[in-house]
C-alpha cells in the first residue's frame, strides 16, 4: 500500500510517498481501508517538530528524539473495515467507521489497523466520509474544553480563532449550549463565522476586543494567539478563561494574571477514547456539529496540503481523499 513516511522533523517536503506493507489486523483489531485523513494543526507540530521552546526535551521526549517515532504520522481517519480479527465483536466487514488513531497516528496511509476497543465508531447517520473525517480534531477538542466551562443558557462567550478547526466546532457547540456567542476572525471569515451562529463577530485586525469593556462569563482561546492578560481582564467575576495551547510558558502567564482573582483557567489535553469519538457522532446526529471543510486534497498533494495548513490561516479542516467515496 501506499503510505506518507515522515523521514526526519523538517518542512512539509520531508514527507515521501512510499510502497509498504499492508498491515494485518491482530485478533483484536481492525483493518480499515482509509478514505479521508484531515491534515491537523497537530500533524504539522508533528512533522516539522513546531512546538514552543518550553516543551521542547518533553515533546522530543514523546515524539521521537531524532525523527517522528511513528514515521506514517496522521490521527484522523474515515474509512471502510474489510478485514477484521478473529476476536472482534463490535466491528464487521463494511462497517463504515471514523476515529482517531491518538498518538500512535499511521492514518497518512491506505490502510491501517486499530483496536475494536480504541477511537472507532460507526459514522454518523447522514454523513460522508469526507463530513465525518472533518469533525473529528476540532469538534472533540472543542467539546472536551466548553464542556469543563460549565456553560448555561445566556452565559456570553467569546471564541477567539472562531474560523480554526476548533474554533468552527466551538462556536457551534457553544451555541447550541445557549450561549450568546461572539467570535474572533480576521474579517475574511467573518460571514463563515456568523453562518455557524455566532451572535456578533469582531474582525482581530481591526478590533481589540479587550478594549472594547466587554466583559465576558467564558472566553475560549482555540488558537493561543490571544492576549493573555487582556483576556483574563475581559472576564467577568468568577469568568472562565480556556487555552487550548497549554505550553508551560502560556501556563505560567496565566496562572501569574489570575492571581487575586476569582476568575478560573482551564487547559490540558482531552483523553482521546472511544467515548471521545461517541460524543462527537451525537453531536453531528443532533444536528450541533456541522463539518467546515475549506480544502480537498488528493494523497499525491500531500506536501501541498501541509503547506498551506502550516500557513496557520485555514478555515475548519483540510481533507486528503484517498478514493473517491463512490469507490466504497
Ligand atoms: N490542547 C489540546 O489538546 C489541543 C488539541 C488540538 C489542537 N490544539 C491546538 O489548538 C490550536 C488550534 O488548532 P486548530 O487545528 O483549530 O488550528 P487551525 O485550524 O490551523 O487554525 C487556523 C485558524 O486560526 C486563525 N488565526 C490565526 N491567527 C489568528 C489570530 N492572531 N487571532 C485569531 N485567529 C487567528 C485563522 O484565522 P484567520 O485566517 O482569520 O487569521 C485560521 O482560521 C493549535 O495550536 C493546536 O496545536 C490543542
Amino acid at each position: 500500500m501506499k503510505a506518507a513516511i515522515c523521514t526526519k522533523y523538517g518542512p512539509p517536503e520531508v514527507l515521501q510517498i512510499q510502497t509498504v506493507t499492508k498491515p494485518s489486523p491482530k485478533k483484536n483489531e481492525v483493518l480499515i481501508r482509509v478514505c479521508y485523513t484531515n491534515v491537523t494543526s497537530g500533524d504539522i507540530r508533528i512533522r516539522g517538530f513546531i512546538v514552543p521552546p518550553s516543551y521542547w526535551i518533553p515533546a522530543r521526549m514523546m515524539l521521537g528524539i531524532f525523527k517522528p517515532r511513528y514515521p506514517i504520522i496522521g490521527t484522523i481517519f474515515s474509512g471502510e473495515i474489510v478485514e477484521i480479527g478473529s476476536n472482534v465483536k463490535k466491528f464487521d466487514i463494511g462497517d463504515k467507521v471514523f476515529g482517531s488513531k491518538e498518538h500512535a497516528g499511521g492514518t497518512y496511509a491506505e490502510y491501517i489497523t486499530i483496536e475494536e476497543d480504541k477511537s472507532i465508531v460507526n459514522i454518523p447517520e447522514g454523513f460522508s466520509f469526507k463530513e465525518a473525517a472533518a469533525i473529528v480534531w476540532g469538534g472533540g477538542t472543542s467539546n472536551y474544553f466548553l464542556t469543563q466551562g460549565n456553560i448555561k443558557q445566556g452565559d456570553e462567550v467569546m471564541i477567539y480563532g472562531a474560523s480554526g478547526s476548533l474554533g468552527t466546532a466551538a462556536v457551534q457547540i457553544a451555541k447550541s449550549l445557549g450561549a450568546t456567542v461572539t467570535g474572533v476572525c480576521s474579517g475574511a471569515n467573518v460571514d463563515l463565522v456568523k453562518s455557524l451562529g455566532a451572535d456578533k463577530v469582531i474582525d482581530y485586525k481591526k478590533i481589540d476586543f479587550t478594549k472594547q469593556g466587554i466583559k465576558y462569563d467564558v472566553i475560549f482561546d482555540s488558537v493561543g494567539k490571544s492576549d493573555i492578560q487582556g483576556s483574563i481582564n475581559s472576564l467577568k467575576h468568577n469568568g472562565i478563561y480556556i487555552h487550548a495551547v497549554a505550553a508551560p510558558s502560556n501556563e505560567l502567564k496565566i496562572k501569574v494574571a489570575l492571581r487575586g482573582t476569582n476568575k478560573k483557567y482551564i487547559g490540558g489535553t482531552p483523553t482521546v477514547n472511544k467515548a471521545f469519538i461517541d460524543k462527537i457522532k451525537s453531536l453531528a446526529e443532533e444536528g450541533v456539529l456541522k463539518p467546515v471543510i475549506d480544502r480537498e486534497y488528493t494523497f499525491e498533494e500531500i506536501i501541498e496540503a501541509h503547506r498551506y495548513v502550516e500557513k496557520g490561516h485555514k478555515k475548519g479542516n483540510v481533507l486528503i481523499a484517498f478514493a473517491e467515496e463512490t469507490a466504497f
